[in-house]
């Protein structure tokens, strides 16, 4: 078997069920069989979803770091995937935050949206996620062209948004969403320092097609 044989039979669908429990957990957790909700089940879910697609945003955003320091190109061919995950989580979130807690009542979203500005900024890194996800075909890819790129950069800036929106709407202990920045701070230093030293990521040979990869 060669690597991005291994990769695309035994890779992916391995990280795609373990990328899926967060999600089992919650409805697990909802019908009692694998733990509980808590006293406020709507708020326990929509945190659940908000943290996992934070947490999902930096793996995917470690993907090009941890490719360039180990020098294993395969490691790339998961970046889309978990990308992916990251956009689920938050539209799962976003829903949670749509139907269980605004009833889909839609004076009562507009005035959060509006009023609110860390839903604002919330909305907007769902936004670009949804446009990510939607053009992160390989066909999209190729018909987008240079503008491709230009959108995924997109990922930056929800990245910086999720922490913001975290950021915002946390009471007194800001420890977690300091974390978050300062992972946050790590992973896009790194490219940038790339770039000012003008060193240019390494060829993703054979391992991946490029569609798949990307920096
Ligand atoms: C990239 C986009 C987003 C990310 C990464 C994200 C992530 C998070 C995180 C990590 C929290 C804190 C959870 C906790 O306290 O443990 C949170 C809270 C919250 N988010 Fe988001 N979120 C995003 C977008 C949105 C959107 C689009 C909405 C609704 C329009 C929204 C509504 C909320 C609300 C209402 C809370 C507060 C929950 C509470 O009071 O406990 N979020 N979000």
């Amino acid at each position: 078997m060669t690597t991005i044989q291994r990769v695309r039979y035994i890779g992916k669908p391995l990280v795609f069920a373990v990328c899926l429990v967060p999600a089992f957990l919650v409805v697990g957790d909802l019908f009692g069989i694998t733990g509980t909700l808590g006293a406020n089940p709507v708020e326990e879910i929509l945190d659940r979803f908000g943290n996992w697609g934070l947490r999902f945003m930096m793996i995917a955003l470690a993907v090009t770091p941890l490719r360039v320091l180990t020098g294993y190109n395969w490691i790339g061919g998961f970046r889309r995937m978990l990308g992916l995950f990251a956009a689920f989580y938050v539209f799962m979130h976003f829903l949670v935050w749509l139907v269980l807690d605004q009833g889909i009542y839609l004076p009562g979203i507009l005035e959060d949206i509006v009023e609110r500005p860390f839903i604002t900024i919330g909305m907007i890194a769902l936004l670009l996620l949804g446009a990510m996800a939607a053009t992160s075909t390989a066909g999209m890819r190729r018909r987008l062209g240079r503008q491709w790129q230009r959108l995924h950069y997109g990922a930056y800036v929800a990245a910086i948004l999720g922490v913001w929106h975290y950021w915002w709407q946390v009471k007194a202990d800001i420890l977690e969403p300091a974390i978050y920045a300062a992972i946050l701070a790590l992973l896009l230093g790194f490219r940038l320092w790339k770039k000012l030293t003008r060193r240019s990521l390494p060829m993703r040979r054979s391992a991946v097609p490029a569609a798949q990869t990307g920096s």
